[in-house]
Order: C-alpha cells, then structure tokens, then sequence
C-alpha cells in the first residue's frame, strides 16, 4: 500500500488523516451537543460536566494537531484528479465544500481554545502536558464571548458541510457508482488515470470556501452579542477559574443621604470599589458589584461613625459565573435582591474597624470590616478587606465541602469620600 497519494489514488497517510479526523470531529460534535444539555445544579452534576467538556476539549485539541499535520502533508502530495472534470459546478462545488472543511478543521478547534483561553471562571481542563490558555490571549469576558459566537456558530456550517460532503460522496458511490469513494476508503488499489477535462482557475474553489467561513464569523459576531455570554456558557459558569482582570473604578449608586441617627459629620462618596473573591476549584475568581451605596458617618476627632451600606446584587459581575453565584444554590438575588451592612466604625490599633450586621441571602451574620482610612483636609480614603464564611448565609449549602467552591469569600472596598 502506497504512503502517498496519486494522481490517481490517495496513499494510507491521506487515508489516515481522512478518517481519524472525520471520527473526532463528529464525535467532538456530540460531546460538544451532550455538554450543552447537562445540568450544573449539584456537586456532581459539575463533575460530570467537567469530565465532559474536558474530554470534548482534548479531541478537539487531537483534531486541532492531526489538521495541521495533515495540511502540511497535504500540500507535498499531488492530489487525485475529479472523475468527472467537465461536470463544472459539481467539481466546483466538491472543491470548494474539501477547502471549507479544511478551514474548518482548524477553525472549529481553534475558537474553542480561543473561547477556553479568553475566559474569565473558566475552566474544564484539556487532558495535556502543555499550557491551557493561548499564550498572549487576554482574559476578557466580551473577548471570549465573541469566540464562544464564532464557536457556536462555527459547528453548524462544519456540520453542514460534512453533510454536503458526505451527500457528494454518496452519490459518486450509488449513483455514479465512479471510484471516489473507495478511492478514499482504500478498496481500489489499480484505478485509471481519471479522463482530462477543463481545469477550473486554481483559485476559485479556495476563495469560496474562504468567502462562506467569511460570512459565517462574521454573523457569528454580529449575531452572538454579549449576552449570549454568561447565559449560554454552563461549562464556564461551573469550572474552576483563573482570576478575573478588576476593572475600573464604579460609581456609587447615588448621593449619600444622612442616616437618621447620624453622629459626626456625614461624607459623600466620591467613587470606590466593592469587590469578591471566591475560590472555584483551586483558583480565585475576581467580580465586582457596580451598583452600591454608602451613608458614611465619622468624626475625626472621636474617630467614630456609622456606616449603612446597600448593595443591589444584580450589579455583580463575576465573570462568567455571576449568574450562578446570583441564582437559588448561593445569593438567591430573586428573593433577596439588596445586601445590607450596617455597622459602628471605630479606631482600633493602628487602624479602623467597621464592626456590624450584614443580610444576605435572607440570613443575617455579625461582620468586621477592618479598613485603613487617610484623610486629607475635607478627602477621606479608605481600603479595607475582610472574609466571610458563605456558610454563616447558607450560601452554597448544596456545595457543602470546599472542592467547587471555598467556603470564603474575600470582600475589598476601597473609597474616597468627600467631607459635607
Ligand atoms: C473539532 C473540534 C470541535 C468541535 C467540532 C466542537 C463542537 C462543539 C459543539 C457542537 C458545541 C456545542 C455548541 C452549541 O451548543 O451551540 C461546543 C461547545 C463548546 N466547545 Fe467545542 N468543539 C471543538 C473543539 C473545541 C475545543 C478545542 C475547545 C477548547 C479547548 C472547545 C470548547 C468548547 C466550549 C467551552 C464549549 C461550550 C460553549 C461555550 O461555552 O462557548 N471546543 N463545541
Ligand atoms: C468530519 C468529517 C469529514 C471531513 C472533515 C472530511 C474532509 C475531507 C477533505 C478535506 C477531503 C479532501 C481531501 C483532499 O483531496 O485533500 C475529503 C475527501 C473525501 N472524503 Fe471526507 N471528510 C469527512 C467525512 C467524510 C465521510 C463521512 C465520508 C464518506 C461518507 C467522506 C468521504 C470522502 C471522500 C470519498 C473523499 C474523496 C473525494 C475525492 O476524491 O474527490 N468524508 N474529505
């Protein structure tokens, strides 16, 4: 058996790589379509699912590696002419549909590691010795949401194509009943020179299958938005993660007003930051609340105050999880959409405590906030940091050990407000 192809007949290297490819790719397929269908509601619903994005992930991998093998070995080989060179379009469209699958052999894997790579919460491991994420890509929710378009989309016109394929393919065996088939399939060992016939510009069948991958990212990014991104990503919502970028500074949501029982002079926040850390797997995700307000009390001379904090919990963003930290198994923001802390703010060694209640979740626990406070004429600023236990909120009760999601979770503040 010959290794490599004729123009005649395809050798057992081209063989190979035919089969092997065409095997994982329709079995990635299947897995890729099962996964979107698991639930992620329980310990070991994430486990299972886990499992199988990870196994989804590392065939596309081997399809991502086998393609490239089998495009540079492809362009040292002649290939087998058409059978039946002067059906025009029918070679045209044959050519074209073999160029398409080529592109979306690549393609097809590579959004996937693009969308694996760029995303925040993220992720089911691929089953490799080397490195997960895409060297260079940026961690960023809008990046990987677009590859998650491009992905989605991507599987249907592979799928298409593979049907156009095979169709063409079946036809040349029970209709034309020609060699195309077994020329592939490795029966025919002695086949004649296919006739000569009109060559079509070199270029055509290539272009095409350019232009329809073209338009099909191009929809995929049009159509596929930003909100297709936490909502339709389970396996992102329910995996281990790697830390979120913090983004900018958040306004406030409104003006401090004065609390009733207010001692000392009030201050305004001018801006700040409120942000979580939650560790899923074993790395830390990152997300911030845009929405929060402050009523600030204090008295540099006593260095005591007040603070009343409300936190509307739909303003979180943490990644590609907010919807899952948001939803029944841990905030349950449809039942209790404001967070609370009230608490007395005094000096303690060589800083400042906040020291209250916080509601959440419908649960209320005591909370020390420890905080370093700079105040500058009329500008106080401060940072502080402390960590919650998500059980004393029964946060998460169905995740009632630490191996998805710690029991900690770490909040930062960080503001400047201005005397009144
Ligand atoms: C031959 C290669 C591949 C094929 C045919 C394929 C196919 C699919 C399909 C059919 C889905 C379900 C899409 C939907 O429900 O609309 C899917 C989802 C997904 N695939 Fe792949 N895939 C491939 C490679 C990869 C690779 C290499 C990765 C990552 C390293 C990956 C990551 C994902 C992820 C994360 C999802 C969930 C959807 C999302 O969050 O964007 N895929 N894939
Ligand atoms: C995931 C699936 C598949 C992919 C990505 C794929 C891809 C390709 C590509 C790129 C070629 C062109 C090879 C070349 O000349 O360089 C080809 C040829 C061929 N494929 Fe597939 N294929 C797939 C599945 C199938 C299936 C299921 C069948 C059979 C029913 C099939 C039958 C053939 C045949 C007969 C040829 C030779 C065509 C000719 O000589 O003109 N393929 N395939």
């Amino acid at each position: 058996m010959q290794a490599g192809n004729t123009t005649r007949n395809y050798g057992w290297v081209t063989r190979s790589f035919h089969w092997t490819i065409a095997i994982l790719i329709l079995t990635g397929m299947a897995i890729g379509l099962y996964a979107e269908t698991l639930p992620s509601s329980t310990d070991s619903d994430i486990a299972q699912l886990f499992t199988t994005y990870s196994v989804h992930k590392t065939i596309g991998i081997a399809v991502l590696v086998l393609a490239v093998l089998r495009i540079l070995w492809a362009i040292t080989q002649p290939r087998p002419a058409p059978l039946h060179p002067n059906r025009r379009a029918e070679t045209l469209l044959g050519e074209t549909v073999h160029w398409a699958l080529y592109c979306g052999m690549i393609i097809m894997p590579l959004s996937g590691w693009l969308r694996h790579s760029s995303a925040p919460g993220e992720f089911a491991r691929i089953v490799w010795p080397f490195g997960q994420r895409l060297p260079g890509m940026p961690v960023d929710e809008i990046v990987s949401a677009a590859f998650s378009a491009i992905h989605k989309t991507s599987w249907l016109v592979l799928a298409a194509l593979i049907l156009l394929h095979v169709a063409g393919a079946l036809k040349h065996a029970l209709i034309d009943r020609d060699a195309t088939l077994s020329r592939m399939g490795g029966r025919s060992t002695d086949l004649p020179e296919p006739p000569a016939g009109p060559h079509l510009p070199a270029f055509a069948a290539p272009l095409l299958a350019l232009a329809i991958w073209a338009v099909a990212i191009s929809l995929a990014l049009g159509i596929g938005g930003e909100d297709d991104a936490p909502a339709t990503a389970p396996v992102e919502q329910a995996q281990s993660a790697a830390p979120a970028e913090a983004t900018a500074a958040t306004e406030p949501a409104s003006e401090a007003q004065p609390v009733a029982e207010a001692t000392g002079p009030l201050w305004a926040v001018q801006q700040g930051n409120l942000g979580i850390t939650v560790v899923q797997g074993n790395s830390p995700v990152t997300g911030q609340f845009a929405d929060w307000d402050a009523e600030i009390t204090y008295d540099p001379d006593t260095q005591t105050g007040q603070v009343s904090l409300s936190i509307p919990l739909e303003s979180l963003s943490l990644g590609s999880v907010t919807s899952t930290a948001l939803g029944p198994d841990f905030m349950k923001a449809g039942d209790h959409p404001i967070s609370t802390f009230e608490a007395d703010i005094r000096a303690e060694a060589d800083g400042h405590i906040a020291e209250g209640t916080m509601t959440l979740a419908g649960a209320e626990a005591p909370v020390t906030l420890p905080f370093d406070l700079q105040i500058e004429s009329d500008t106080a600023t401060m940072t502080g940091q402390t960590a919650l236990d998500r059980r004393d909120f029964d946060v998460g009760a169905g995740y009632a050990d630490e191996s998805t999601v710690g029991f900690t979770v770490t909040v930062d503040v960080d503001l400047t407000a201005t005397r009144q």
